[in-house]
């Protein structure tokens, strides 16, 4: 889970109030409870309208909002009740991002990694392309210069309109952006050539890989560069993908921050 000290760093010039949680999707705000809830209850307590938004926006979690709120009372002054709201926004600071400034998450340096090392196992020219989680369009655009089309699958608004405004403004006519999750893609049987997901992957680890081997041919390529190292969860996950039961290749890749793992399969 999100932690708020290095997005601090990461989004120095970012600045963050409690109002932008009004930007939160609802798939974040289901994810919200569990995340920091002792800021978040002293928010809700404090901003009744948020926790109105919270709720209206996703029905889902009312049960769980309602019990954080039982467990911990409302803050003590308006000391502990900026702390709180600081905590919290820092802690979910890559969501916020997102949706109130996309234009700083886009310049980060993780963007930089040689798109050859997807290349290198594929070309893509002419192909069906589809980008998982494609945020704000990194993967999407580099494959766009030479594939025939290019799906970006993205769940966050502002992200699908900052994709569509690149596109836009590099005269690229054959991207196509769609909200979906990779593990629900809004997209038919065997309707691609290549599917490439970046610093995206394992919301639903097990859904999502057969939904990629539903939309990708007979004969395609499913690319995964997740930029991830080995900390515990994703060394879970890269045996889950180098299992028999998945077969993916494995490589590792140099991004500005070190050395990560990339996976590859053709069905
Ligand atoms: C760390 S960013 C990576 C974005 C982009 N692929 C890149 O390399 O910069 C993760 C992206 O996944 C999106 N996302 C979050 N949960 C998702 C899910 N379950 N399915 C698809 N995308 C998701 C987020 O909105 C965000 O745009």
């Amino acid at each position: 889970m999100s932690s708020y000290t290095p997005f601090r760093k990461i989004f120095k010039d970012v600045s963050l109030e409690v109002e932008d949680l009004y930007l939160l999707e609802s798939f974040q705000i289901e994810m919200l409870p569990g995340t920091a809830d002792r800021d978040l209850a002293v928010v809700l307590w404090a901003y009744p309208s948020i926790k109105h938004f919270l709720v209206k926006k996703c029905p889902s979690v009312v049960d769980l909002i309602e019990s954080i709120l039982k467990q911990y009372s409302p803050a003590e002054d308006e000391q502990e009740l900026k702390k709180c709201s600081d905590n919290l926004v820092w802690t979910i600071a890559d969501w916020l991002v997102y949706s109130k400034c996309p234009e700083a998450y886009d310049k980060l340096d993780f963007h930089s990694w040689d798109f050859r090392e997807v290349t290198i196992i594929t070309p893509l020219d002419g192909r069906v392309v589809v980008d998982g989680a494609a945020g704000t369009g990194r993967v999407t655009l580099e494959a766009a210069r030479t594939a025939g089309r290019v799906y970006a699958i993205e769940p966050v608004a502002r992200l699908r309109q900052f994709i569509r405004d690149k596109a836009l403004e590099a005269f690229l006519n054959n991207i196509f952006v769609i909200d979906g999750f990779l593990h629900a893609m809004p997209l038919p049987d065997n309707c691609a050539d290549v599917l490439v997901t970046s610093h995206a992957l394992g919301w639903h680890l097990e859904k999502e890989l057969r939904e990629f081997e539903r939309v990708v041919k007979k004969g395609g390529y499913i690319i995964h560069c997740p930029g991830t190292a080995d900390i515990p969860d994703e060394e879970a996950q890269h045996l889950r993908l180098i299992s028999p039961d998945w077969g993916y290749d494995f490589s590792v890749y140099e991004e500005s921050d070190g050395w990560k793992g990339k996976y590859w399969k053709q069905l």
